[in-house]
């Protein structure tokens, strides 16, 4: 009997130097200390054994159950560090893993032509000045010379609010008013960028979003020639020398006399596509002199100013640039053509 209880103190402890988690110390201590393993039952028969073994075997078996016991708490302990040795390394971080790539964004092509027209003309000395996108009917036609009814209205149908009066401008010219009203008497030389909106057909050439971006200089003496100047100047800083620019009367209620400014056909050379509309010139802007009654509803004298403005779209002086055949790409977010630029 003794040797039994010796032996399986042997195999328990040999067992649990082989024990390395926490699930196995639980097994173990069923197999070992538990109600029905050999040990209890040893412990529980110890009365029914002749008296004179009874204190000796009985001693032995609480000696051993205490052996294994303490060696249990000492596995315990080890057992935990290893699982913590285990959950750290499953948790590390492999610094040697190459990094997930950051797919880095950029300025949307049209943000970038802006900024390449606002260059050229902060050099001619013009600065930007921002207006509103919700405008009044007064604003965006009255006081361009287009009371209600009148037929040049048709031109620039635009986008409603439900508040009577208040809509979405249809061209950056308003602006023009609100800066003459801020600066006069002063002389201005300003550029006003921004969004216009249009109820017309979507087109390769027309959206019903886009941006102008509008010029405004006023002062005494600004003739027909300075305006020549200023936009053939832009136009070969901004496509270069070789590219010809075209000056055609045109009209605007708030210009007199107006011209509308074509630039050759990038995309065919000048041999006629859908772009330019099979004419070999892709009109990019409208501009004219400041008429003298807008002069007058800025509050300047028009027998002591005058002016010129204009009108450009920078979707379509980038569709020439880069030879884009379809204004639509610029705001269908996909990204295969943004990229591009
Ligand atoms: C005007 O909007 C005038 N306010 C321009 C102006 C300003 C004239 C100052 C005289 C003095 P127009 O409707 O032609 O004019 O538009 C001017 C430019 O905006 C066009 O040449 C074109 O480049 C751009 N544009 C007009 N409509 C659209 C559209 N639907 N989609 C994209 N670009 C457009």
């Amino acid at each position: 009997m003794l040797d039994e209880l010796k032996k399986l103190e042997k195999t328990a402890l040999v067992a649990l130097g082989q024990v390395d988690t926490v699930a196995g110390l639980d097994a173990w201590r069923t197999e070992h200390l538990g109600k029905k393993s050999l040990l209890t039952t040893t412990l529980r028969g110890v009365g029914k054994l002749p008296p004179e073994e009874r204190p000796v075997v009985g001693k032995l078996a609480q000696e051993v159950k205490t052996a294994l016991e303490d060696a249990l708490t000492e596995a315990r302990e080890r057992v935990l560090a290893l699982e913590q040795e285990r959950a750290a390394k499953a948790e590390r971080v492999d610094v040697t893993l190459p990094g997930r790539p950051v797919s880095l964004g950029r300025l949307h092509p049209v943000t970038q032509t802006l900024h390449r027209i606002y260059d050229i003309f902060a050099q001619m000395g013009f600065q930007v000045y921002r207006a509103r996108e919700v405008e009044t009917d007064e604003y965006n036609f009255q006081l361009l010379n287009m009371p209600p009814d009148h037929p040049a209205r048709d031109m620039w149908s635009t986008f409603f609010t439900t508040r009577d009066g208040i809509l979405l401008r249809t061209h950056t010219s308003p602006g023009q008013i609100r800066t003459m009203r801020e600066y006069c008497p002063e002389p201005i030389r300003v550029i006003l960028p921004g969004r216009c909106y249009r109820y017309e057909d979507v087109t390769a050439r027309h959206e019903t979003m886009f941006y102008q971006v509008e010029g405004l200089a006023v002062g005494r003496d600004i003739t027909m020639a300075d305006l020549k100047g200023v936009l053939a100047a832009f136009a070969k800083r901004l496509y270069g020398d070789d590219r010809q620019v075209r000056f055609r009367c045109s009209y605007f209620p708030f210009t007199e006399p107006s011209v509308e400014v074509d630039i050759d056909c990038a995309i065919c050379g000048g041999e006629g596509c859908r772009v330019c509309k099979h004419t070999g010139w892709v009109e990019i802007l409208g501009a004219g002199m400041v008429h003298p009654q807008v002069l007058r509803n800025g509050g300047y004298d028009p027998e002591q100013f005058t002016g010129f403005a204009f009108g450009m779209g920078p979707e379509r002086v980038t569709m020439l640039k880069s030879e884009i055949d379809d204004i639509r790409y610029f705001y269908s977010n996909d990204l295969r053509f943004l990229a591009q630029f």
